[in-house]
């Protein structure tokens, strides 16, 4: 099987230029950094060059036509894009709001009495509204100075506070939208430079006016399926950032983990499915075929709660007792399954038609998973999962395993992780200017609002987008 596409971009999530490769810091790379040194020297020359050959063209004095360009646009030495918004390294800039700065930030973060505990909030699928706030906290690329952030981060563990009873629906749509009228930064790009992590199926649904409020807003959520039950997508390919769901931070360590993998030879099952029916078609089929062929496909009554509850540790014994996890879509496309399975080390097999998946310009699926028609659930599919050769499965193992790092929430100075990935997705979307329906600008610069007020003096409540 052909190598993945990440290892052509190694250099994205794994830079060549860590801490280690300093030490070996040689004569040939001094006389390289000289010839680059030198190239642009005289590139900048000729682009000096070039300005003023314009600028007689076009009568400006040449101090004009440079002021005027300076800062514009600067393409990269070697023909590639501005490093600000693509780039060969992160360079971007985020503010995170403070939750003594906004009034209403806290009631989204800990609930109207104050005690929803983030310790519990980080744990689960949905702990990446915790730990993506915290890891931002901790970032070099985090900023304290509004002027010169390129994004802006709104904290919030609002699915949390919910699922705990923190706050009712009304209590949190209320709350957003106080919160946001806070915020002139938000008002200034209409929200477009404004980040916010729905970490569920239900995306920004949470919000029940996000659609008034949060459309223009890049929106960090697992479940990137558009085609969702309620009749407006809150998913956008072109704003909006897929990440993976939080697997359990005893199988993402570094060191021991809570359950090792299996070699292929000591799987007793070929495929497994855990998780509740729901009433889906899909999983019910799979109950139903666990049933026909037990010897097959382990498919057992989860018990979630009470004394026979399945443990952790006992969950993902199961799931690595397979050589395929099935991953069927469940209340939304998005399962957290399919991030699991790589930590078990077996096979995902999507059963979820309309499932998205997280970076999907850097990382080619086809490699690591299968994605099988949920029409087709039965004998036919355990028929072709039995069909794979070992040796086929052992190179889809070893391609997966040097892409799980992409799953996992681990501190920015690991090369590869899923913040890291997510920073790069940031990136992209950094917008130079400001623009929205209701900013303006004139020639000096000054930004303005449709009533010509300058910026600086926008007075909250800001009127919303
Ligand atoms: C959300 O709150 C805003 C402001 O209070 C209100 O105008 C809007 O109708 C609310 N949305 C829903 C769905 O209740
Ligand atoms: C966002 O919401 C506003 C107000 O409801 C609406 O006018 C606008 O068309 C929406 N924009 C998008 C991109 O959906
Ligand atoms: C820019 O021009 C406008 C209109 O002439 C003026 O009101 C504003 O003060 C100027 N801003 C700056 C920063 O000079």
């Amino acid at each position: 099987m052909a190598s993945i596409n990440t290892a052509n971009r190694s250099t994205r999530f794994f830079p060549s230029h860590t801490h280690h490769t300093a030490t070996s810091w040689t004569r040939s790379h001094h006389i390289a950094t000289l010839s680059l040194v030198l190239t642009t020297f005289f590139l900048t020359r000729l682009y000096d060059h070039s300005l003023r050959y314009c600028s007689s063209l076009y009568g400006n004095s040449f101090a004009d036509v440079n002021r005027q360009y300076d800062g514009v646009v600067r393409f990269g030495d070697s023909g590639g894009w501005p490093e600000r918004g693509y780039g060969t390294h992160l360079n971007l800039k985020i503010y995170v709001y403070d939750e003594n700065e906004i009034e209403g930030l806290k009631l989204l973060l800990y609930g109207r009495e104050g005690k929803i505990s983030p310790e519990a909030c980080i744990k689960g699928q949905w702990g990446t509204q915790v730990k993506i706030h915290r890891l931002l906290l901790q970032s070099r690329f985090r900023t304290r100075k509004k002027d010169e952030a390129d994004l802006f981060f709104v904290p919030s563990y609002v699915k949390c506070v919910r699922m705990m009873g923190g706050l009712n629906d009304k209590e949190i749509n209320q709350t957003y939208v106080k919160v946001l009228g806070q915020m002139p930064y938000f008002r200034l790009s209409g929200g477009r430079s404004h980040i916010f992590v729905f970490p569920s199926g239900a995306g920004a649904h949470l919000f029940k006016s996000w659609a008034t409020y949060l459309n223009r807003s890049i929106i960090l959520t697992p479940e990137g399926d558009r085609t969702d039950k309620r009749d407006i997508s809150a998913f956008n390919t072109w704003k909006d950032i897929i990440i993976p769901g939080n697997v359990d931070d005893g199988m993402t360590a570094n060191g021991a983990r809570l359950v090792d993998p299996l070699p292929l030879s000591k799987r007793k099952y070929l495929a497994n499915f855990f998780g509740r029916a729901q009433g889906k078609v899909g999983r019910l089929q799979l109950i139903e075929l666990a049933k026909q062929f037990p010897d097959k496909l382990e498919s057992p009554e989860l018990k979630f709660s009470g004394p026979d509850k399945l443990g952790r540790m006992e969950y993902f014994k199961h799931l690595s007792n397979a050589k395929f996890c099935l991953a069927p879509r469940g209340e939304s496309s998005w399962t957290l399954r399919f991030y699991e399975s790589f930590f078990v080390e077996c096979i995902p097999v999507l059963l979820s038609d309309q499932v998205e998946l997280p970076f999907q310009n850097v990382v080619d699926y086809t490699h690591i998973s299968i994605k099988w028609p949920s029409t087709r659930i039965g004998p036919e599919l355990l028929d072709y999962l039995e069909s794979i050769p070992d040796k086929d499965i052992e190179n889809m193992i070893v391609q997966g395993r040097k892409v799980r790092c992409l799953w996992v929430y681990a501190p920015e100075s690991e090369p590869c992780s899923a913040f890291n990935g997510i920073l790069w997705e940031l990136q992209k979307k950094v917008r130079q200017f400001h623009q929205s329906m209701e900013t303006f600008w004139l020639h000096n610069g000054s930004i303005v609002n449709r009533d010509l007020v300058e910026f600086r003096k926008w007075k909250p409540p800001m009127p919303l987008p």
